[in-house]
C-alpha cells in the first residue's frame, strides 16, 4: 500500500481504517449484494448508516436533547446564505467576528439578505484570534458569528468567547472534533466535512430546534432548516456515500478513544510542530501569534519564495504532500487534522531539519 503523508487543507487525509471498511464493503455492502452509493437513501439498510452517523454526534458532544443533527449539501459556503435567510429577520441584525476570509465571506452573504455589522476583526493581518475585549457586540443581535479556525491563515480559537444570552453560531469546518468542547452553549454549529470529519459532499448541521420557532418562512422550502430537521435529513436525497464516511470516521474516533484522546494527538502533534519552527528560528517563521495557533493549520514561511517553492517540491518527492500554502497568502502549510498520524508529522520535522541544514 503506497499511503503518502498527505498534508492537504482539504479534502484531507482520512483515517485507514474508515477507507478500508468502505473498500471491504464496497462491492456488497451490508448483504445487500450492492454498495452503498446504489441504496435508495429510503432504505432501513441506510436508514441505520444515517442515524449512526447522527447519533455519533450526539454522544460525542454530548448533545442535550433541543438539538437536531442535519446532513446537507453546498458546502459550508451555503451555509454563509441559508444561516441569515433562516435567522436573520427583517429589521433585525446579527453580528460577525471577522477572523478572515472565510468570516468575510459569512459576512458578505448575511449583507446581501439583510442588517449585518463585523463585531470585531483581527485585520489587517488576521495573524490571531479577535479576543473578547476586541469584540463590539449588540446586545439586541439576532446571533453572533464566529470561525473558530481560520484555515488559510492558521489562527484558531481555543475557546469560543462568552456573548452572554445572544445566539451563537460557529463555523467549525476546519477544527470540528479536534478536542472537547460545551456544544450546548451553542445555537448552531456548522462544517463542511472535508477537513476533520469525512469526504467533500456533506455539511454537518448542529441546530437548537427550539431556534426554528424564530426561522423566517418566506423562503424557499429547501432552504429552510426546519424542513430538513422534520424530515431528518430525508426532504430530498441526501449525499448517502459521504454520510457513511463520516459515519466510519466517528467510529473511529469512538474507538481511538473519543474528543479526549483527538485532543491528545493534536496537541502533540502541534506542539512537535510548532516546536521544530521555533527550533529553526533563523530559517522557518511561523506568522500566526503564539495564542492562536492553530493546531489544525499550521502555516509557516522560508526566508524568500524560490526557496519555499523549493522545499514544497522536495517535500512532495520525499512523499509528504500538500505543504504549499493557500494560493491568495502563499507560504507553506501543514494541514494536520484529527486523521493525520504523528509519525507523518515527525517525518514532516524530519526533512523540515534536514531541508533547513542543506539550504540555511
Ligand atoms: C473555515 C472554513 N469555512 C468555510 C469553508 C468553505 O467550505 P466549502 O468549500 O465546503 O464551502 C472553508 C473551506 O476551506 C473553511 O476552511
Amino acid at each position: 500500500m503506497a499511503r503518502i503523508w498527505n498534508f492537504s487543507a482539504g479534502p484531507a487525509t482520512l483515517p485507514v481504517s474508515a477507507l478500508e471498511r468502505a473498500q471491504k464493503e464496497m462491492l456488497d455492502w451490508a448483504g445487500t449484494g450492492m454498495s452503498i452509493m446504489e441504496t435508495s437513501h429510503r432504505s432501513k439498510e441506510y436508514d441505520q448508516v444515517h442515524n449512526e452517523a447522527a447519533d455519533s454526534f450526539r454522544q460525542l458532544l454530548k448533545l442535550d436533547d433541543d438539538f437536531t443533527v442535519l446532513f446537507l449539501q453546498g458546502g459550508a459556503s451555503q451555509q454563509f446564505a441559508v444561516l441569515p435567510m433562516n435567522f436573520l429577520p427583517a429589521g433585525g441584525s446579527a453580528d460577525y467576528v471577522n477572523t478572515g476570509v472565510w468570516s468575510k465571506k459569512a459576512l458578505a452573504e448575511a449583507k446581501v439578505l439583510g442588517n449585518a455589522r463585523e463585531a470585531g476583526t483581527a485585520g489587517p493581518d488576521f495573524t490571531s484570534v479577535v479576543r473578547k475585549d476586541g469584540l463590539d457586540l449588540d446586545p439586541n443581535a439576532a446571533y453572533v458569528h464566529f470561525t473558530s479556525n481560520n484555515t488559510i491563515k492558521g489562527t484558531q480559537y481555543y475557546e469560543i468567547p462568552d456573548c452572554g444570552s445572544t445566539p451563537l453560531v460557529c463555523d467549525m469546518s476546519s477544527d470540528f472534533l479536534w478536542q472537547p468542547f460545551d456544544a450546548n452553549r451553542f445555537h448552531m454549529i456548522y462544517a463542511g466535512a472535508q477537513k476533520n470529519i469525512g469526504p467533500a459532499g456533506v455539511t454537518v448541521v448542529l441546530l437548537r430546534k427550539s431556534w426554528l420557532e424564530k426561522a423566517n418562512q418566506d423562503i424557499p422550502t429547501i432552504f429552510k432548516y426546519g424542513i430538513h430537521a422534520e424530515n431528518n435529513s430525508l426532504y430530498n436525497t441526501p449525499p448517502t456515500f459521504a454520510i457513511y464516511i463520516v459515519r466510519n470516521v466517528l467510529d473511529w474516533v469512538k474507538a481511538e478513544g473519543g474528543l479526549e484522546a483527538m485532543e491528545r494527538r493534536n496537541r502533540e502533534k502541534g506542539d512537535l510542530l510548532y516546536s521544530a519552527i521555533e527550533a529553526h528560528g533563523d530559517f522557518y517563521r511561523c506568522p500566526v501569534e503564539k495564542g492562536s495557533r492553530s493546531f489544525m493549520n499550521v502555516v509557516f514561511r522560508l526566508p524568500t519564495e524560490e526557496l519555499e517553492a523549493k522545499f514544497v517540491a522536495e517535500a512532495k518527492a520525499a512523499g509528504l504532500s500538500g505543504l504549499k500554502g493557500h494560493r491568495s497568502v502563499g507560504g507553506c502549510r501543514a494541514s494536520i487534522y484529527n486523521a493525520m498520524e504523528k509519525a507523518g508529522v515527525q517525518a514532516l520535522v524530519d526533512f523540515m531539519e534536514g531541508f533547513a541544514k542543506t539550504n540555511g
